[in-house]
């Protein structure tokens, strides 16, 4: 248990640390330094961020600072951009990095470089892309194809259909593409009724090809097709797959010349960047795919290089732990002001939250310290309608991260100044509140009448109006201090979505290192896994099981209730 991070002097003091600044208000920090905004901004690789909203000071981030270092954060680094098998519960490396290293430096796993299959995947997922692009790929009747369906789940949906959203001005004009991910027949069905069998190309995900979500979604979608086209050979040119397991592809019936391969080395929500981002290669063409890969690359060298204070992903990550850790924040709210970015809070869930949900140490300690954070969010001008409310008045801490892009991919009159004169006064809200003496000024009520209450010199009519507003004052009070960090870059283009990613993988690295956890394996899916697999076969079989529980009364009485009830 002494090798957890949390017993460390430097842990103690950021303890002690908290305490003082915990009676701070932000506006003060800002009274204190009118430089606060240069001293607490950073602009890399076309993104700025500015971070000075936040409940630190300069003493807080050199302790910080010295927690990474006591966690070994440059060493880890480095082990990380080695292809140093940190990824110790399953015995590998985590190499998203190599998947956009477009130095094409070598790295090695097991003493081979892997460059040379990273480049013959870009190269072939380049042919296929290109071939259905200009028409040259065709469905089995000879039609070219006008839809991609993206069959898979969890890190072989969230990333490339958020980044196919994202990157929509970018799509090519006869192309359209739907992600299939939940095994409820609803998504699937609701798919395919919109579709052409001719015209559709299905791409199967996953890493593991072991997924049931998926499997039994990619089944009926072949079915489906065959019963169509009426024909079994259909298959071949309208199934392509994405995987690490050739065989399990095979025997599903895709040959595995139409299959795109990647490596154990890549873990499932890091894995966008490899052949698992092929709708997205199709959609925007591989060029503009690379593009992504290049801005990722330079977010990895500036992560790689950049003293730890210098550095966005380790300010981000820094900042994050304070608040996990040392604020007892349980939330973060992800705001962006780009509404082609849609779907990046619920890509985040699972960045965030499959990679730092644990507390068990990769020694095998169990922490005494809170990890990671609850992500959610929504496009800021939707939210703002939504759940703001609990951001200005409620009664938790959210940290939450405001992403704004300066011009939006459409130019409509009047559109981007509401955007943007929103997004800056809500952080600015959130920050400063607004407190008693203002909120009195800003609703005009006498100071007289605060403290003595009704009065003969005022009319009746004007003593109701001051006496409803007093009645108001308490609620219409705003405390302030909710600290925001605020991301900026001036459009979204495929390069910069690259940067913008790389930056929150890199940041998700420095919070596990701080915690001194595993953040590429997922264990805690598993359970579930399980038990669903054990509850299958009843479901199959429509059998009541009132006798035999092997389940809790819960379960059983539920899986009763259910059967009793389907239609049959
Ligand atoms: O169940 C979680 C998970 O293992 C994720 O980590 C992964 O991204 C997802 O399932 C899909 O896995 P696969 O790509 O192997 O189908």
């Amino acid at each position: 248990m002494d090798n957890l991070i949390s017993h460390c002097a430097t842990w103690a003091a950021l303890i002690a640390h908290q305490k003082n600044l915990a009676q701070v208000h932000l506006r003060d920090l800002f009274a204190l330094d009118s430089q606060r905004f240069e001293h607490f901004s950073i602009q890399t690789s076309g993104l700025l961020l500015d971070y000075s909203k936040n409940r630190i000071t300069s003493e807080t981030l050199t302790l910080l600072q010295q927690l990474a270092t006591e966690a070994k954060l440059q060493e880890w680094i480095v082990r990380l951009f080695q292809g140093e098998k940190i990824n110790n519960t399953e015995q590998r490396a985590a190499l998203h990095i190599a998947l956009r290293n477009r130095s094409n430096r070598p790295i090695q796993v097991n003493g081979k470089d892997i460059m040379p299959e990273v480049n013959a995947v870009l190269a072939k997922m380049r042919r296929f892309s290109d071939a259905v692009r200009n028409g040259e790929w065709r469905g089995s009747t000879g039609k070219t194809i006008e839809s991609i369906v993206n069959i898979g789940i969890g890190g072989s949906d969230l990333g490339p259909a958020m980044v196919t959203r994202a990157l929509k001005a970018y799509h090519h004009p006869r192309l359209r593409c739907y992600f299939v991910s939940n095994v409820d027949a609803a998504h699937l069905g609701e798919t395919l009724a919109e579709l052409d069998p001719e015209t559709t190309l299905f791409i199967i995900a996953s890493k593991t090809f072991t997924t049931q979500e998926t499997l039994i979604n990619a089944q009926s979608a072949r079915q489906w097709l065959i019963n169509k086209l009426g024909n079994e050979k259909a298959v071949a040119k309208h199934f392509v797959a994405i995987s690490t397991a050739t065989e399990k592809v095979s025997e599903f019936g895709i040959d595995p010349v139409n299959m795109f391969e990647f490596w154990d080395w890549v873990g499932g929500r890091y894995s966008l960047w490899s052949a698992i981002g092929l709708p997205i290669a199709v959609m925007i063409s591989q060029d503009n795919f690379e593009q992504l890969l290049d801005g990722a690359h330079e977010l990895d060298k500036h992560f790689e290089t950049a003293p730890l204070l210098k550095n966005m992903p380790v300010l981000m990550g820094l900042i994050d732990v304070w608040y996990s850790s040392f604020f007892g924040a349980t939330t973060q709210a992800i705001l962006p002001y780009d509404y082609t970015l849609a779907l990046f809070p619920a890509y985040l869930q699972q960045l965030v939250m499959e990679s730092l949900g644990k507390r068990i140490t990769r020694d095998g300690n169990r922490v005494d310290y809170p990890t990671g954070p609850i992500v959610w969010g929504a496009p800021g001008n939707n939210g703002q309608h939504a759940f703001y409310q609990l951001l200005h008045q409620g009664t938790h801490l959210v940290p939450a991260d405001f992403i704004i892009a300066i011009e939006s991919q459409h130019n409509l009159q009047g559109h981007q100044e509401a955007v943007l004169s929103n997004a800056l006064a809500q952080s600015h809200a959130l920050m400063m509140g607004r407190n008693t003496e203002e909120t009195q000024s800003a609703l005009d009520i006498p100071p007289h009448f605060l403290q003595n209450g009704a009065n003969k010199s005022l009319s009746k009519e004007k003593n109701e109006k001051f006496k409803a507003l007093t009645e108001q004052l308490p609620h219409r009070v705003f405390l302030g201090n909710q600290p925001t960090n605020t991301l900026v870059y001036k459009k979204l283009t495929p390069y910069i979505l690259g940067t913008l990613l790389a930056l929150y993988e890199h940041k998700v690295f420095v919070q596990s290192v701080c915690w001194g956890i595993n953040p590429f394996d997922q264990w805690g899916v598993e359970l579930g896994k399980q038990v669903a697999s054990t509850l299958l076969p009843t479901l199959q079989a429509d059998q009541e099981k009132t006798t035999h529980r092997r389940h809790d009364p819960s379960t059983e009485g539920l899986l009763n209730y259910i059967i009793k009830r389907r239609t049959k």
